[in-house]
């Protein structure tokens, strides 16, 4: 599946101001900046020591300093806000991720549009078909847990709590990610296992376009895309049989 192109922030008037929370990550500068062109006011939520990873783009965004799972902190950030782009990582400790997706579902303003971002290893009704490599990389995670530093079960009910939620969100399902430039707006899928996502590769800024995208998409709502590039060969050899 696809997302139609010919959505601008100027045909859908709603859409003025939006929050990233979790805006220092390489994910949320691209969020940033996507969001900056097309035209919208932007808020940024980081931890305080990570205000100095923004760069120039700090100038250009109201930040509010703070972690991202301190309501207090959420509440001023969401304020005035139609759309919010949330980074939820499996990283923290004292329920980060689910803290912060929690905060995000009560204190946002009530019809503005979430996202969320995660990995493929988030099924919402378990019919998703992981390849070896996915499945491996869960399990090396699972046992990172033992650091204490990786947590990918709170980034699990952190999306049970978005999956029950009634609010507006969409939660963007990542594959692998590259640097590069852009490649336009990633193709999606229900699940994983659709040969449509065989390279499971996505560049990380058109990760971010597909997150900005879903603000103004409708369509998107209440579902959790699977992501990949779009010139990827997967998504070619899918582009060649439709055209077909
Ligand atoms: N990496 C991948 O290959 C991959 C693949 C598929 C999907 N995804 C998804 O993509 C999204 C972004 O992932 P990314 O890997 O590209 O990372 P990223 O954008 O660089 O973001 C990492 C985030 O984790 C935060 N963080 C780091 N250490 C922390 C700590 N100790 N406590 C609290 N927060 C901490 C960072 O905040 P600070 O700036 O404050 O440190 C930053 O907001 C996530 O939703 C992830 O599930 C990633």
């Amino acid at each position: 599946m696809e997302a139609a192109s010919d959505r601008t922030p100027s045909n859908r008037p709603g859409m003025h101001k939006v929050c990233v929370v979790g805006v220092s990550g390489k994910l949320g500068r691209y969020l940033v900046q996507h969001a900056l062109d097309h035209g919208y006011e932007v808020v940024g939520v980081c931890r305080a020591e990570s205000v100095d990873k923004l760069g120039p783009i700090r100038d250009r965004i109201t930040v509010v300093p703070g972690a991202t799972n301190d309501r207090d902190v959420i509440q001023r950030a969401v304020a005035g806000c139609d759309g919010v782009l949330t980074v939820l990582v499996p990283i923290g400790r004292g329920h980060y991720s689910s803290g912060t997706a929690q905060a995000v579902l009560d204190l946002a303003p009530p019809g503005a549009r979430l996202i969320f971002s995660s990995g493929w290893h988030i099924t919402r009704d378990g019919h998703d078909v992981y390849p070896w490599k996915v499945k491996a990389l869960v399990f090396a995670a699972r046992l990172a847990k033992l650091t204490g530093r990786v947590n990918l079960d709170d980034q699990v009910e952190a999306c049970r709590r978005i999956f029950t939620s009634e609010t507006r969100w969409t939660l963007v399902r990542g594959s692998d990610l590259e640097e590069g430039e852009s490649q336009g707006l990633p193709l999606w899928s229900r699940h994983v296992g659709d040969p449509l996502l065989k390279s499971n590769i996505t560049r990380r800024i058109d990760f971010a376009l597909f997150m900005v995208d879903a603000l103004i998409n409708d369509e998107l709502v209440h579902e959790a895309p699977v992501i990949v590039g779009r010139k990827t060969p997967s998504a070619l050899s899918h582009a060649a049989t439709v055209n077909h």
